[in-house]
């Protein structure tokens, strides 16, 4: 390359080179490295290569770019042009020719590897790096005089025009090869999936001509209860649709262990489970395909996150040996499969499965997933990161570190097994707060953003009426009434004498407390029961518990910050998990929300292959800790049983709240009988 040769400046990458005249801008990128996509490998037919060029003096880049530093607009862009639009200003790489010094932007949508923002709040992007790729080929018509197969043929253009060697064909779509490139006269696209970067290439879909109409993959979160899914572009990385239904194994069982004595007691039980499953995953990929108005057949790639019962019963194999010690895993391992594997024919059979690794017989996929998408091991302050659910996955660490449990929490916290519990959905109350000094309540449901002593409430929610309390209503209902002296700090109920107010009622020999009585006008009565203040203390202190043998495997009485991940993590305040004691005390802006984090984690390896091979190798270091036979997991729920706790001090949350000192216990064991004192905590 002569020194005089035209200088070419790619940005934002900032790589430049020195071009004969006439050399392609998109051969000049990759011979740079640039990130610039070409599915038709240059021929002027996807369109994938646009760049925008720039004229005038860029002194940064020591570069003057002249007008008629591209070649002229030619045949191929004008019919671009005119049959789809091109931007103003924008060329095709694979046709603009450099005739003298340039500067190439290439816009984030021409990039491979372009960043995807995770979610409106959070600065953190995903990298696309797709482990299935389109190419467009043009393949040699057979001949009788050098007999060779298509597929050989088919290899040698992926290998004379991308320089791939070695291609593989999954047999579904070998099957189909045939038609498909005669109806293409001979051009096809192909779909290439890698299950890591330096794996053989395998064709897992072939379309005649051009394909146009995308590339698809799910990230699903497997949960215990709920199944969620989003519908993913694979070229683009945009969530095109996002859809979840109940898991129907729940007929068999509420939570885990019961799915696992289900298998333990009704031979063939297991597999009645996988069905139901499978049944369930199938019905949700066509749904959630209608709504994006695509054909399941685009969808080439799924990734699964669960726990390890969920991953079991979806793989076909008996969680039997999870239900007890040493909670043996079939395996530990990712998974690559198809979906014929799982008969998810839903799908195309060739289309592929991705299973992260679990951590351990009780840590799964799931909590490696959070790991991937809050990436504790990167954190220089000690994090602790609790993914309510069913089942909680807690993760504890920092750069030095990383500890993992998960505890079981049963499913109050997602409003089942509440007496006047639902799912979060319009009508349920999702906010309350009560008056210390008047004790009546007021609160917000789900579809109004009005509290309900606000002008308006009751007319915007009359049509879906007031229905029940979904998981963050019950958390701040229990957590209120502790504010408001209305409980003590073992979980009992006062009476309307002990408390001074009717709202507080005589049920059987406890007590409740009354929210809301739409009974005249044929609705329910919202109460919060004695049995829900139990269920929701079981559940809080199995959190606890969970987070303290972490902090104590890592010697530590106080953690930096907490993220509340799950699907709900999102809507629980901060303050009243503090006072109900579900997590440990730091101050109230230490403690952030991370959404789906498991969901997002799924997303992350299902956009970027790079990422599976950086969770597959963190999960080997993470520390797992057993719950389920370690005697101080007791004796820590024991202690935390008490709201907020027993022993454990909460300095940060005494700062900001005062918890009245009330013991509502008349069975003579000293306490003081419902006599309200008021002191500051800490
Ligand atoms: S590379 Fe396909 S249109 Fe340019």
């Amino acid at each position: 390359m002569a020194n005089q040769d035209p200088l070419v400046v790619f940005t934002p990458s900032g790589k430049r080179g020195r071009f004969p005249v006439g050399t392609p801008v998109l051969t000049a990128a990759r011979q740079l490295g640039v990130d610039l996509d070409s599915v038709c490998g240059g021929r002027g037919i996807c369109s994938k290569c646009q760049i925008t060029p720039s004229y005038g003096e860029f002194s940064k880049h020591g570069v003057t770019a002249k007008e008629g530093a591209l070649s002229e607009w030619n045949a191929v862009e004008a019919r671009y042009d005119e049959k789809r639009g091109l931007k103003p200003g924008r060329r095709l790489g694979c046709q603009a020719k450099v005739q003298g010094d340039i500067v190439i932007d290439v816009p984030p949508e021409s990039q491979v590897h372009r960043q995807v923002v995770r979610k409106a709040a959070s600065a953190r992007v995903i990298e696309m790096d797709p482990a299935t790729r389109l190419y467009y080929i043009e393949v040699d018509e057979p001949d009788m005089h050098t007999p060779t197969g298509d597929l050989e043929r088919v290899a040698r253009a992926l290998r004379d025009q991308w320089e791939i060697e070695q291609v593989t064909c999954a047999f579904p779509v070998l099957t189909q090869l045939q038609p498909v490139l005669r109806k293409g006269k001979w051009a096809i696209t192909v779909a290439l999936h890698r299950t890591d970067a330096s794996a053989t290439p395998q064709i897992i879909a072939a379309w005649p001509g051009l394909h146009e109409t995308g590339l698809y993959g799910l990230a699903i979160d497997l949960g215990s209860t709920t199944v969620a899914a989003h519908l993913t572009n694979l070229e683009t990385g945009e969530v095109v649709a996002s859809s979840g239904i109940m898991n129907p194994q729940i007929r068999f069982g509420e939570d885990l262990m019961s799915r696992v004595s289900y298998a333990m007691m009704n031979p063939g039980g297991d597999m009645e489970m996988t069905r139901a499953v499978r049944e369930a995953i199938n019905t949700l990929a066509e749904e959630i395909a209608r709504e994006a108005g695509i054909a399941t057949s685009l969808i080439l790639e799924t990734v699964f996150v669960c726990n390890p019962v969920m991953h079991h019963l979806l793989l076909g194999i008996d969680p039997v040996e999870l239900g007890q010690a040493p909670f043996a895993l079939a395996t530990s391992n990712h998974l690559n499969l198809t979906a014929r594997d799982l008969e998810l024919t839903a799908l195309p059979a060739s289309a592929q499965i991705y299973l992260l690794p679990c951590i351990a017989g009780h840590v799964g996929a799931d909590a490696a997933a959070v790991a991937l998408s809050e990436e504790p091991g990167k954190s220089d302050d000690l994090v602790l990161i609790v993914d309510v659910g069913t089942n909680a996955e807690i993760l504890l660490g920092n750069t030095t570190r990383v500890l993992a449990c998960s505890s079981p929490t049963g499913p109050a916290f997602e409003g089942a097994q509440i007496s006047s519990g639902q799912r979060a959905a319009p009508g349920a109350i999702e906010a309350i707060r009560i008056d210390p000094v008047t004790k009546e309540p007021r609160f917000r449901v789900i579809g109004c953003d009005k509290w309900s002593d606000e002008d308006g409430f009751w007319d915007e929610t009359a049509a879906t009426g007031i229905t029940g309390i979904c998981g963050s209503g019950i958390i701040e209902a229990v957590a209120e009434l502790r504010i408001a002296g209305l409980l003590d700090p073992s979980g009992l109920i006062g009476s309307a004498t002990q408390t001074g107010t009717d709202r507080c009622f005589a049920e059987g020999r406890t007590n409740a407390y009354l929210i809301h009585d739409a009974t005249a006008e044929g609705g329910p009565r919202i109460t919060v029961t004695q049995g829900d203040i139990r269920a929701i203390q079981l559940a809080k202190s199995a959190l606890y518990a969970g987070a303290r043998l972490l902090m104590d495997e890592m010697g530590v009485d106080v953690v930096d910050r907490v993220v509340l991940a799950g699907a709900f993590g999102a809507h629980i305040s901060a303050k009243h998990a503090m006072v109900l004691g579900m997590i440990p005390d730091v101050p109230l802006d230490k403690v952030s929300s991370a959404g789906n984090a498991a969901g997002t984690g799924a997303r992350i390896a299902l956009c970027n292959l790079a990422a599976r091979a950086e969770i597959e190798r963190t999960v080997r270091r993470i520390t797992k800790v057993e719950t389920a036979i370690e005697p101080r997991f007791q004796e820590h729920f024991v202690a935390a049983n008490a709201i907020p706790h027993a022993t454990d001090p909460f300095p940060e949350l005494g700062k900001v709240v005062t918890l009245p000192v009330v013991g509502f216990n008349t069975q003579g064991d000293g306490s003081d009988g419902g006599r309200v004192r008021r002191r500051k905590r800490g």
